[in-house]
């Protein structure tokens, strides 16, 4: 049955107050008095997780015959993905939109795909969102002009800034683990719950990943990459009160460049 117009608002407004993730398909009452508890279900003793911190990100399996794997510097990489005929979002992109800063600098930013603007100039992150990142990075002194470097999870734009399919990330991705071996980054802040998702293959929503640093295992770099999870610029536009949150992220980032010297 197709949702009514009462239930998109309400659904809305929970993403503004910022539960933007379902935890299960059951709607549960929570003011509903509570029932004596049912006769306990048995199960095997799941094995229990070791505490990690950070956290590993998996490594993706291999580059093996893509394009990707060829490219032995950033300006190969980049050619190899303005040849790549693999996505079909190239077909309806006025850009390929491939990166903006500085080559090798310390800080790189992932975020998720081109929009009108970035398409138009073939530049990532010009449009609001891009602006409020500038500002974002410059609170703890880094800029696309001096030290950082910015790029996305997909080189093209998909039609009306639409959420990427997995088969558009899946078949980008391997350009986008290549871009940091050969970048070479100190760290990596992963912008948004969609460049989070991809790179780390979780399924939490960034509500439950951001602020944490995760370790990327990177073909082709023999150390990991820390990574840093953190809403996108578009979320904070859209939600002004999670910016605090994001403060706190960068700050991390800031304090982990200073303790690394
Ligand atoms: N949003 C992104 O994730 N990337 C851009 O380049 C612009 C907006």
């Amino acid at each position: 049955m197709p949702a009514t117009q009462s239930q998109i608002a309400l659904l809305r407004w929970y993403v503004e107050m910022g539960a933007d993730e379902s935890i299960g398909w059951e709607a549960q009452d929570r003011l509903a008095p509570k029932r004596p508890p049912a006769a306990p279900i048995v199960r095997p003793a799941a094995p229990v997780a070791a505490e990690r911190e950070p956290d590993f990100a998996p490594a993706i399996t291999s580059l093996a015959g893509h394009p990707a794997e060829a490219a032995t510097t950033l300006a190969e990489l980049e050619e190899a993905v303005r040849a790549f005929e693999g996505c079909a979002l190239k077909r309806t992109a006025t850009n390929t939109v491939f990166a903006d800063g500085i080559r090798g600098a310390p800080l790189m930013i992932i975020g998720e795909a081109p929009g009108a603007d970035e398409d138009r100039l073939g530049k990532p992150f010009v449009g609001r969102s891009g602006q409020l990142l500038d500002r974002m990075l410059a609170a703890i002194g880094f800029s696309r002009q001096s030290n950082a470097y910015i790029t996305n999870i997909l080189f093209w734009r998909p039609p009306g800034n639409r959420k990427p399919t997995g088969d558009e990330i899946a078949a980008c991705l391997p350009f986008v683990w290549r871009h940091i071996a050969l970048g070479r980054p100190r760290l990596v802040l992963l912008s948004g719950g969609t460049a989070t998702a991809a790179m780390l293959d979780r399924s939490e929503g960034i509500t439950r990943l951001r602020g944490r640093w995760f370790e990327l295992q990177v073909p082709g770099l023999d150390r990991p990459v820390p990574a840093m999870a953190s809403y996108h610029p578009s979320f904070l536009l859209r939600t002004p009160a999670r910016k605090s949150e994001v403060w706190r992220d960068l700050l991390a980032i800031q304090a982990k460049f200073d303790e690394s010297g």
